[in-house]
This record gives structure tokens, C-alpha cells and sequence, in this order.
């Protein structure tokens, strides 16, 4: 099965593509976490885009595009996957059309602007690996180090309150239209996200599995 995962920047989006990642045995393909990592690396890539990322605003379509092409091509992909956080444009969403690869359904995480700048703002994030969690809602078991693989959890730079809030802006502008883009082919299904985190995973399996 092949799913996007749509919403607002802190939504939790990417908390929920993790659930429905282990529970259909399918990747994760974090568009976020790929750039970050290219950033860290120092890439010619990762450098362009890491001004974009810290000032909230979105990296070009033709890098994040070509990312995508490259990464749903690996062998991990053959059986289905989820994108969490792409296509965040429309002509990102067209990009995917014209690759011939059909998406089953699109998943929007829907949450009020206000819970979310709540949410932001506890987030840590794990250095190494990337995983996500937050101080309240979702702790580590040891504070400070991330349960998969021992590395330090920190502040995400675009975590910023001003910064969210240019994020939240972008999001409405650029990526909200997906909504109708993708409602028009019959595919989005959205997902009230406001609940705790196990609640909406119970909601997002259901709207996984109808
Ligand atoms: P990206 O990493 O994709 O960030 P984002 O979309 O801004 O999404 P987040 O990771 O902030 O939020 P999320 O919805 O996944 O929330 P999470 O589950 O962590 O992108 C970062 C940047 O990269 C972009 O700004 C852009 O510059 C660039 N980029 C990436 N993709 C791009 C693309 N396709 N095109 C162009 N540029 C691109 O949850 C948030 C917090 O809330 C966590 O702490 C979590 O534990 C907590 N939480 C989650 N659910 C709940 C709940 N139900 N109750 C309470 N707390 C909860």
C-alpha cells in the first residue's frame, strides 16, 4: 500500500506514519528527516536546503523531488510506503503523478494552529537518528536519550516559535491546496488529530484499513 501522510507542520503526521509504519511493515520515508540528514552531512544538497529549513520556508521542488525519485526506487519500497511530509506543493504532487506510481490514499492529520504551536514547542528530536518525541505527550524513557538508538534528543532549530509560526503560514499557502488535489482524485481521508497520540493512532489504523 502506498500512502501520503498530509499536514500542518507539528500535526503529528510523522508520529503517526511511525505507527502505521511498524504495524504494515512498510518504510517511512521522511522528506524532513532525509534533509536534515544531507544537511548534517554537509552535501551540496544539504547545504542549499538547510537555509530554507531554518527559516521555516520550504526547499526547492526540484531537490525535493529529486530526493523522492531516488528514495522510493530502493528495494525497500517494492511493497508499499508511506510519505510523510511529501508532496507539500502542487507541482510536487503532479511530480508524483507523472512517475506513475499510485498512491492508494492520503491521510491529513487535522489539528488547530493553536494546539500545534503547544505541541511544537515541547518536541525534542533525536541528533543521530531523528526520531521524535515530546517532553509531555510522548517522553523518552530516559530523559535527554532517544529509546531507538541511544543518541542525544535536542530542540529542533525550526522549532523557534517565529520560526513555526512562517511555518504554519507556508503550510496554509503551499500546502493546504493538496487537500482539494488530492480530495478531487478520491483519496483524502482526514483524521481528527487532537486527541492523545494512542487515540489518533487507533483513528489513522482505522482510516488506513477501510
Ligand atoms: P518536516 O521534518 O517534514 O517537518 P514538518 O512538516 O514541519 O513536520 P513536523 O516534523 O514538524 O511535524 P509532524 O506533523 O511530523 O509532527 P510530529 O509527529 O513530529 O520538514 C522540515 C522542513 O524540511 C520543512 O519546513 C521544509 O523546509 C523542508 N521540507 C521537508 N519536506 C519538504 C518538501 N516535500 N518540500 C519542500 N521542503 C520540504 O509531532 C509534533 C510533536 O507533537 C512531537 O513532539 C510529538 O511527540 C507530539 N505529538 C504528536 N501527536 C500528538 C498528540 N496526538 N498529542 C500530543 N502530542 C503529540
Amino acid at each position: 500500500m502506498n500512502l501520503i501522510f498530509l499536514g500542518a507542520p507539528g500535526a503529528g503526521k510523522g508520529t503517526q506514519a511511525e505507527v502505521v509504519s511498524e504495524a504494515m511493515n512498510i518504510p517511512q520515508i521522511s522528506t524532513g528527516n532525509i534533509l536534515r540528514e544531507a544537511a548534517k552531512n554537509g552535501t551540496e544538497y544539504g547545504l542549499k536546503a538547510k537555509a530554507a529549513m531554518d527559516s521555516g520556508a520550504l526547499v526547492s521542488d526540484d531537490i525535493v523531488i529529486g530526493i523522492l525519485k531516488e528514495r522510493i526506487a530502493q528495494d525497500d519500497c517494492q511493497n508499499g510506503f508511506i510519505l510523510d511530509g511529501f508532496p507539500r506543493t502542487v507541482p510536487q504532487a503532479e511530480a508524483l503523478d507523472a512517475m506513475n506510481i499510485k498512491i492508494d490514499k492520503v491521510i491529513e492529520i487535522a489539528v488547530a494552529d493553536e494546539t500545534i504551536k503547544q505541541r511544537v514547542s515541547g518536541r525534542r528530536v533525536c541528533e543521530v537518528c531523528g526520531a521524535s518525541y515530546h517532553v509531555e505527550y510522548k517522553p523518552s524513557k530516559v530523559e535527554g536519550k532517544c529509546d531507538k538508538c541511544g543518541g542525544n534528543t535536542i530542540i529542533r532549530k525550526d522549532d523557534q516559535p517565529e520560526t513555526v509560526l512562517e511555518r504554519l503560514a507556508v503550510y496554509h499557502e503551499k500546502t493546504a491546496p493538496l487537500k482539494e488535489y488530492y480530495a478531487k482524485q478520491g483519496k483524502l481521508v482526514t483524521v481528527e488529530g487532537q486527541e492523545e497520540v494512542a487515540d489518533t493512532s487507533k483513528l489513522t489504523l482505522e482510516a488506513v484499513k477501510a
